[in-house]
């Protein structure tokens, strides 16, 4: 088990394409996701994907059980997806702060859908189905993005609403999560 370096936006491995998994119920892909696991909840975050610790594949990690800010969100329950594919269920959208361990220290808001259907691989191979709505989806999507190279900065339409932590929210107690 091993706490990696998380890479920040300006680096290239950030942009590219990850590539699938070819190979389920393996040490590598074990251990991969336990070193994730691991340096996400370092981090204190709520979602991480691998090209994150610059490994390029296309696998995420998530869990989420609950914060000032969204008193009211269901949790996001600890999952791990492999070669995920999102389907969007209808085109309504919602807005809300996001933050991301690769874009430390910021924050903004980022249109997404509000609900979606996901589906991927667990890391033995069984098959994941989930509808997700609300900051579930949002989770996914922010994390599924980081596998086609987008960051959260990329998304948002009104950089008005984008800035400092420290600054848009001085009570860190308020802060989104990243
Ligand atoms: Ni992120």
């Amino acid at each position: 088990m091993a706490i990696h370096e998380i890479l920040k936006m300006g680096d290239p491995r950030l942009l590219r394409i990850a590539k699938p998994v070819l190979a389920f119920n393996t040490p590598a892909l074990d251990e991969l996701i336990r070193d994730m696991f691991e340096t996400m909840a370092a981090a204190e975050g709520v979602g991480l994907a691998a090209p994150q610790i610059g490994v390029d594949l296309a696998v995420v990690v998530m869990g989420f059980e609950s914060n000032g800010r969204y008193p009211d969100a269901p949790a996001v329950p600890e999952t791990i997806l492999v070669n995920p594919v999102i389907e969007v269920l209808g085109p309504e959208e919602e807005e809300d702060w996001e933050g991301c361990l690769s874009v430390p220290g910021m924050n903004g808001v980022v249109p997404r859908f509000s609900r979606i259907r996901y589906r991927g691989f667990d890391a033995q191979g069984q098959a994941i189905d989930r509808i997700a709505e609300g900051f579930h989806a949002r989770v996914v999507q922010h994390e599924c993005d980081h596998l086609i190279g987008k960051l959260y900065p990329m998304r948002i339409r009104d950089f008005s609403r984008f800035g400092y932590s420290s600054s848009l929210f001085p009570d860190p107690a308020t802060r989104p999560r990243d």
